[in-house]
């Protein structure tokens, strides 16, 4: 027989069974961490799947309605919309954006007027409207400028306003974006429309199939307005700027591989922080799951904790509803 070992620690007693594990268990999800990500498409009675987002579809305003209904079963009370404008209704300049009767601003108000509980979230970028799929105002250099874009954007975030969204998202990385929204928000008396920041968000290969799902592909790159994937002391920076101008909650945007920066800004700010797990991340998981290499739900809920333990107070994830379920 083995001698047992002279151990004063033996960490295992604290993993001994699922009760202890539960008293010592540092981090936990819930439904009301989670923000699902929906996107919707013009039309009555439309569900159009998206290749590379399995399990995920663009859904017309009124099968939104049934879809916000199991979300809030589920317990998510809270939606992030991204509407598929029409080819036919983009030009270079995203006017579209700016409709008080499009797409967005329907569905706002349809969801609203029957579930007043739930908190709706949108983009403030052109991307979903530009023909070139940059999320600013483009010069004939090619170049995307900032400070029209800023006054374009801050029009955007009150046309969203004033349909009843209840957290604007400027996710365009322009300079001085949260300050100049808030202040357009202020004036027109919306002093109660939160600003969530893209604070922190990377120009990353992991956006390609939310570009699929809105057709938004862009001529060229995103890399002179979003970070570059190899720097995170940059994030401090921008989490200063985005404080001091006015941001309630701060995003870092994809989650998996930037769990460095979620962690390194958690110190940094009293402000809640989120994260977006994107289309490639949920994308690469629902692959390897349908080849039966993966089990989806367990992989996506530890993705999700894991993303809660580096410090993020709340997840945007396509897998919301799954995780909600699998959490009841
Ligand atoms: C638009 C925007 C993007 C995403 C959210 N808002 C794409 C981009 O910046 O090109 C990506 C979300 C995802 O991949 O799930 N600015």
């Amino acid at each position: 027989m083995t001698p047992p070992l002279l151990l004063t620690d033996r960490p295992r007693r604290n993993r001994k069974s699922s009760a202890v594990r539960s008293l010592v268990c540092e981090t936990t999800l819930t439904p009301n961490d989670l923000i699902a990500p929906h996107f919707i498409v013009a039309g009555k009675n439309v569900r159009s799947p998206i290749k590379s987002l399995p399990g995920i579809y663009r859904l017309s305003i009124d099968l939104l309605l049934g879809q916000a209904e199991l979300l809030l079963e589920a317990g998510i009370r809270a939606l992030a919309l991204f509407p598929v404008i029409d080819p036919a209704l983009k030009d270079p300049e995203g006017c579209e954006a700016l409709n008080p009767s499009g797409l967005l601003q329907e569905a706002t108000r349809s969801l609203k007027k029957r579930f007043p509980e739930l908190c709706l979230i949108a983009d403030v970028a052109l991307d979903a409207y530009t023909t070139h799929g940059h999320d600013g105002l483009v010069d004939e250099s090619g170049e995307v400028l900032n400070d029209e874009t800023v006054n374009r954007l801050c029009q955007m975030a009150l046309i969203q306003a004033e349909s009843g969204i209840d957290i604007v998202a400027p996710s365009d990385m322009m300079d001085g974006r949260v300050g100049a929204i808030r202040g357009a928000l202020d004036e027109r008396g919306f002093q109660q429309t939160s600003i969530l920041a893209y604070t922190a968000k990377y120009a990353s290969a992991f956006y390609g199939p939310y570009r699929d799902a809105l057709g938004s592909h862009p001529s060229g790159d995103k890399k002179g307005y979003q970070m570059d994937p190899a720097n995170s002391r940059e994030a401090e920076r921008e989490v200063a700027l985005d404080m001091s101008e006015g941001a309630d909650i701060l995003m870092v945007k994809p989650a998996l591989p930037y769990l460095d920066v979620i962690a390194k800004i958690r110190p940094l700010t009293p402000l809640p922080i989120a994260a977006y797990q994107v289309s490639g991340e949920y994308a690469m998981l629902m692959a390897a799951a349908q080849n039966g290499w993966l089990d989806s739900k367990r992989a996506l809920l530890e993705s999700l904790l894991c993303i809660k333990r580096a410090g993020a107070d709340m997840v945007f994830s396509y897998g919301a509803l799954e995780v909600a379920r699998a959490l009841c």
